[in-house]
């Protein structure tokens, strides 16, 4: 059968997912919003043939083995399932990103395999439908499928829990300047950690906030305040890693560095480099600003010791096939 390759960007959440209704299904507890992201992504390719005795699947050229692989064959049997499909599959999957450092996420690596599978198995699907899909792999998978800035209705079924585009790339000029500073793999997987959320003092109260946290999220992008914006993501983001420090056991992905460029985000603030800063489940510090500000961003990120890296991103379009 035909090989067919798909590319997905990865994805910064604004307002997180944190936390399941429903674990194995990854129905999440609130709805979210984040930016695909035109540097880091990931490119999968996919080819069903009767030649194969099993899956074959490799990322960023190594065979992949264990936990890792059973979630992809996973992945394949759904798709399997639903085109009626018996065979096995050939998946190649090659990040830009080096793994382990927390950026190759498995949000872009299961939207290209959801993309690049379902079209390999002969399917046409609908946004909607490989939106749902691309979920049931990684939950914040099914943000890296529409484009631009997207928002993940949380639903209450698997059929009503998916993302969809609130606006093209093209609608705002902010960039996401992401500092690079951890290449350690993270200890606790984001999978793990949601089913910690309720352990946490202070999840009930995240929980109760977030619908009012959306409404303004949301006025400030229609608005298109940037002040706004940024306040109300930091305090996202700060919400989110209070309860992750505050779970049992606790989970803290900053390390010394994350917080040295937080804190130094925040002093640029002071002397008008209007940015902010959020982060997701890894120390990597992502700085959000107004395109015309990134690269003096990026040349105040350069000062500081020790960064790995630092990339800028625009906003990007969602999973496609080329
Ligand atoms: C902190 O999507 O990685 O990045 O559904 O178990 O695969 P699973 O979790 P995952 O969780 C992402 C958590 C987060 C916040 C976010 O991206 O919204």
């Amino acid at each position: 059968m035909k090989r067919v390759t798909a590319k997905a960007p990865a994805n910064i959440a604004f307002i997180k997912y944190w936390g399941k209704k429903n674990e194995s299904l990854r129905i999440p507890a609130n709805s979210s919003i984040s930016m695909n992201l035109s540097e880091v992504f990931t490119q999968t390719s996919v080819e069903f043939s009767a030649n194969l005795k099993s899956d074959k699947v490799k990322i960023d050229n190594l065979p992949v083995k264990g936990s890792e692989k059973v979630r992809v064959v996973r992945h394949l049997d759904m798709i399997r399932k639903l085109s009626g499909l018996n065979l096995y599959a050939d998946v190649t999957s090659n990040n830009n990103f080096p793994k382990g450092t927390g950026l190759a996420s498995s949000a872009s690596g299961f939207a290209a395999l959801t993309l690049a599978a379902a079209k390999a198995a002969g399917l046409d699907l609908q946004e909607k439908k490989l939106s749902i899909l691309a979920r049931i792999g990684s939950g914040s998978a099914c943000r890296s499928i529409p484009s631009g800035f997207v928002e993940w209705k949380e639903g209450n079924s698997s059929e009503n829990s998916y993302a969809h585009s609130l606006y093209p790339p093209e609608y705002w000029d902010i960039c996401d300047v992401i500092a690079v500073v951890g290449e350690v793999g993270k200890k606790v997987s984001s999978t793990e950690g949601h089913t910690l959320v309720d352990s946490s003092p202070f999840y009930k109260s995240r929980i109760l906030e977030m619908p009012k946290k959306i409404r303004q999220l949301k006025s400030s992008f229609e608005k298109k305040d940037f002040t706004d914006f940024g306040r109300i993501i930091e305090a996202e983001a700060i919400n989110m890693h209070s309860v992750m420090m505050t779970s049992s056991p606790a989970l803290y992905y900053w390390t010394p560095k994350t917080m040295e460029v937080m804190l130094a985000v925040v002093e640029w603030r002071d002397k008008e480099l209007e940015c902010y800063f959020t982060i997701d489940a890894g120390p990597n510090v992502h700085i959000m600003c107004l395109a015309k500000y990134a690269q003096k961003v990026k040349n105040q990120l350069k000062k500081i010791s020790g960064i790995k890296r630092i990339i800028i991103n625009n906003p990007s379009i969602g999973a496609r096939l080329i």
